[in-house]
């Protein structure tokens, strides 16, 4: 039996324990950057939740997509001796974090409520530090997604989802002819970085992906298929409007909302903002996995760092149980676009992408083509990232040759991992 649903049987009693045994007064202030429209709700549903508990919740969001400015706030309260209680963090981040000795455990919460039987190991080994949960996750965001606007595509005489990138050059070729922004795109680097890492995968497969973006290995990163990798992400950037300079992620959704825009490539956090708006999966937009296969995991979690004071400490236990609940692990992802970190919350209620979603990950984990998103910090520590997010921004915005990209990105990654 595969370990996926090995977990998921194992955990077939869990289902049963929930948060409402961690009943308590607590405080929590919780950073994070969830505030475009899609985002604020689901993590309204978090508020809401700890302080129907009796729990008082301080919100400290950080706006920013991606989470970079929130980093740097964060970096700025520990510094200064004051962090929040909560604070939304993923991959390699808690590792250092925990190294650093600013995190807090839940391993009780996490024993009590069985988390190793309920978590994919994939994620339950992403939350532990020295054998022990330091964060626990809300969900399992998919990063290579294509949204569509319907009545684009059909004005511009395309008739079905593009399965390959060729397909996808043809369509937006046939969007402009239309009069109709191919792709909808912020040009902010974490995007950039985004569309780079789906390219990547679809062009060089899950292998190449993780020779050159998790293992760091020079040679796939100055290899032929990193240039045509770049090749592809140049054609991208012929698909942007003039003004997609610095533009938010969701206001690039907007666009494929009003029709303006043909596609958008981007996590599923954009169909949470679909489905704020009060679109309709299948019919006000489609969703398709980017061309190539595989699986590009993002997922979000909350880690709780070193504080002082009962009131505070109790507050982490009570959200750490709160989080992990399947029935707050349903509410919260119909509402972000993701779908449960937990293998056993039922998927009834899911729309169509979310199932997509979750059938294209089992199959990715037994096939081993399921990948940590670089660019939403599953793959590599923040320095690393930082050098692929400059050089990716910087042959976004100039006339910079593919061979170049790759000569500068193998030396940048190779001098990050250096120092
Ligand atoms: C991702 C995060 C998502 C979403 C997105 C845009 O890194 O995992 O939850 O919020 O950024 O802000």
């Amino acid at each position: 039996m595969h370990i996926w649903k090995a977990a998921a049987v194992a955990a077939g009693f869990a289902g049963l324990v929930s948060a409402g045994n961690v009943r308590a007064d607590g405080t929590v202030e919780v950073l994070h950057w969830w505030t475009s429209g899609g985002e604020a709700k689901a993590v309204g549903e978090l508020k809401k939740a700890f302080e129907a508990e009796g729990g008082t919740w301080i919100d400290s969001p950080i706006a920013g997509g991606g989470g970079d400015a929130a980093m740097t706030a964060l970096r700025a309260r520990v510094v200064a001796g004051n962090p929040p209680t909560a604070v939304q963090l993923k991959g390699p981040g808690i590792q250092e974090w925990a190294k650093e000795g600013a995190l807090n455990d839940v391993q009780d919460v996490a024993m009590k409520n069985n988390w190793d039987a309920v978590l994919p190991p994939v994620l339950a080994n992403i939350m532990k530090y020295e054998g022990k949960y330091v964060a626990a996750p809300v969900n399992i965001h998919r990063v290579d997604w294509i949204w569509a606007n319907p009545e684009a595509l059909k004005a511009a005489g395309i008739t079905a989802m593009p399965t390959t990138w060729e397909e996808f050059n043809a369509d937006a070729e046939k969007l402009k002819a239309a009069g109709i922004t191919p792709l909808a795109h912020g040009g902010q680097p974490w995007q950039d970085a985004t569309l780079f890492e789906d390219v990547v995968l679809g062009v060089g497969g899950a292998d190449f992906y993780r020779k050159a973006l998790v293992e760091l290995d020079q040679a796939a990163l100055t290899s032929d298929t990193m240039v045509k990798s770049f090749d592809q992400l140049r054609k991208l950037r012929g698909y942007v409007d003039p003004n997609f300079s610095g533009r938010d992620w969701n206001l690039a959704t907007a666009m494929v909302m009003r029709g303006e825009a043909g596609f958008q490539i981007m996590g599923d956090w954009a169909k949470g903002e679909f489905l704020a708006a009060g679109k309709v999966p299948g019919k006000d937009f489609l969703c398709a996995p980017t061309p190539g296969g595989g699986f590009v995991l993002n997922s979000d979690s909350f880690t709780f760092f070193k504080v002082k004071g009962a009131d505070r400490i109790e507050g982490q236990k009570v959200l750490a149980g709160m989080i992990m609940s399947p029935d707050f692990q349903k509410t919260f992802n119909l509402a972000k676009g993701s779908i449960p970190a937990r293998t056993d919350v039922p998927l009834d209620d899911f729309d169509a992408c979310a199932k997509r979603s979750h059938a294209d990950l089992l199959a990715a984990i037994k096939g081993n083509t399921l990948v940590p998103s670089m660019a939403h910090e599953m793959a590599v520590p923040r320095s690393v990232r930082g050098e692929f997010l400059d050089v990716v921004t910087a042959f976004f915005n100039s006339d910079m040759s593919s061979d170049d990209a790759v000569k500068q990105l193998a030396a940048a990654v190779k001098r990050a991992q250096q120092n």
